[in-house]
């Protein structure tokens, strides 16, 4: 499965077709890795560590070559796959890049990006059409996402 993610993310468009970008599956010291992410910040919330991720895929990049554009486009492709496979997943930017470059085997000359929290899912999240707040929030064990009106963010030419 993480291989499949990671061919999807090595298959992924980049700029300039550089593909500056390398993949890290972890799939051990999962307790300490979770210690140095940071989740849901809107709500007064940490899953605990029955429900933390049962692995990630840490993207790094090549520093000072190609977009950092082409680190969201492969994680997003890291997410689809994974979906397919029925895990859940969570970029994750709010991290401790220093304490995990300490940890994880980060080649000479990149940088750690973000990381993709997977595993399967242990709540049910839905989306909801945004009123005046982007903050997601629970209504009992749902997490309602908002997402703004298709009217507001599509502009035809
Ligand atoms: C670049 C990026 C970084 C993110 N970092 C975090 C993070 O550190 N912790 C977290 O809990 N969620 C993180 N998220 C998840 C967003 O909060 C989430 O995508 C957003 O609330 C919308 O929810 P949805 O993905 O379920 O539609 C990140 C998402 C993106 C795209």
């Amino acid at each position: 499965m993480m291989k499949r993610c990671v061919n999807a993310a090595r298959l992924s468009p980049s700029a300039a077709n550089l593909q500056p970008l390398k993949f890290i599956t972890i799939r051990k010291n999962l307790k300490e890795i979770f210690q140095h992410t940071n989740w849901a910040g809107y709500l007064d919330w940490e899953p605990n560590e029955d429900k933390m991720p049962r692995g990630y895929i840490a993207i790094v990049k090549k520093d000072g070559e190609g977009w950092d554009l082409d680190v969201g486009i492969a994680a997003h492709s890291i997410c689809l796959t994974a979906f397919e496979d029925g895990l859940g997943t969570c970029m994750l930017g709010a991290i401790d890049k220093e304490a995990l470059s300490d940890i994880l085997p980060i080649p000479e000359g990149y940088s750690l990006e973000l990381m993709v929290g997977m595993g399967y899912p242990a709540e049910k999240a839905e989306v909801t059409e945004m009123d005046d707040s982007v903050k997601y929030y629970r209504e009992g064990e749902v997490l309602k996402v908002p997402k703004r009106a298709l009217e507001e963010v599509w502009i035809q030419y």
